[in-house]
């Protein structure tokens, strides 16, 4: 008798439909340098340091870097943070990086200029939801991307960034484990064609990056035929495809500056330029096309959450103490076991959270 296998549950990500406008901060004259001058003063009395993302306003980018703060990929934001002696830090990127520093740095007071500021990633996959995928599949291995809930990362067994989940999944293919990926459909279908891992994935995705078009970056190549193309992984595999580099926000940077070609079409939050113009000076940098013909994005090539950070915001935070994150100490306790699993074999193996081995 033929008795086939049950197919698999894989229930739909929730559909993140209220997508806020994108909505930089903008400033009166004079406005801009009295508040620079004011949160380096309340930097300094509160014990405090500013750890940003590479997606957020150049403003706040500069400001960090001048303080001794710094800007950085998601973990690496975290990392900076537990390293700090500040005993209080401010986290301008969106509300999973907050939490990660608050896993791994308990003892210490994170505040964010804004609690809105989420990700689509993240709002996609609820954590009661999740868990109910993970039991009708008790047998797989679970791994999260960073861009999850606190309680997300207390359900699973590895939490990885970008720069390191397709090691990750090698090496527990190595192992003849099956996978559980969550939450973004398109870098878990990368992770999965690179490392032929059986993995089930989440169906989520990023407002940003999934608004890539391959037929616009195929008319700027035949336009700079000599450009390089830096891709993020959370974008569409047709959009991958096309990529001389594939990578997280801190590999794109270093592979703009690394690279010999001069102009490079680069399919990524646009806030990213603000540093690779300062590690790649001279080049040409485009944005990959988003927007136009068939557009559909609400926030072409801008994340529109980690535009609510702002100068006025972090005063504000500064000033009173407010927008405090908290993590549950039963799920911090869990949560952490998956972030550290991430940090051991990175350490273990050499790799460094941004990609680089032996550095
Ligand atoms: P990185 O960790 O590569 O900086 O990415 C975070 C993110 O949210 C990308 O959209
Ligand atoms: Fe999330 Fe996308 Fe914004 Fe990154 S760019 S924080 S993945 S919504």
């Amino acid at each position: 008798m033929n008795i086939s296998q049950p197919s698999p549950v894989i229930p739909p990500a929730r559909a993140v439909t209220d997508v806020p406008p994108v909505v930089e901060e903008q400033l009166g004259s004079g406005e801009r340098e009295d508040l620079v001058a004011r949160i380096r003063t309340l930097l300094v009395e509160r014990d405090a340091v500013l750890v940003a993302h590479y997606y957020t306003s150049a403003d706040l980018q500069r400001l960090a870097e001048e303080t001794g703060g710094c800007v950085s990929d998601s973990l690496e934001m975290a990392r900076f943070g537990h390293a700090s002696k500040a005993r209080t830090l401010v986290v301008a990127g969106v509300r999973f990086m907050g939490e990660t520093a608050k896993i791994l740095n308990p003892e210490k007071r994170v505040l964010m200029p804004d609690l809105h500021a989420e990700c689509s990633l993240d709002l996609s996959c609820a954590a009661a939801e999740f868990g109910q995928f993970c039991d009708a599949h008790p047998d797989r291995v679970v791994v999260v991307y960073a861009n999850t809930s606190a309680a997300v990362k207390a359900r699973a067994d590895w939490m990885v960034t970008s720069s390191i989940a397709v090691k990750v999944a090698a090496h527990l293919k190595d192992q003849d484990k099956k996978l559980i990926w969550a939450p973004d459909r398109y870098l878990g279908d990368y992770v999965q064609k690179a490392t032929g891992a059986d993995m089930l994935l989440w169906q989520g995705s990023c407002v940003v990056h999934e608004k890539f078009k391959a037929d616009g970056i195929r008319e700027l190549k035949a336009r700079y035929p000599g450009a390089a193309v830096l891709v993020h992984p959370e974008s569409p595999a047709s959009v991958i495809e096309l990529a001389d580099v594939v990578g997280s926000t801190t590999q794109l940077i270093r592979a703009a500056a690394d690279l010999p070609n001069t102009v490079l079409i680069v399919a990524t939050d646009n806030g990213i330029f603000h540093k690779m113009r300062a590690m790649a000076p001279g080049k040409t940098l485009i944005e990959a096309p988003s927007g136009g013909r068939g557009a559909t994005c609400v926030s072409c090539a801008h994340c529109p959450w980690m535009a609510m950070n702002g100068l006025r915001g972090l005063r504000h935070v500064l000033e009173t103490g407010e927008n405090e994150i908290h993590v549950a100490e039963s799920i911090r306790t869990r949560a952490v076991v998956s972030i550290n699993r991430m940090l051991e074999f990175a350490a273990r193996t050499g790799i460094t959270v941004a990609g680089r081995s032996g550095d």
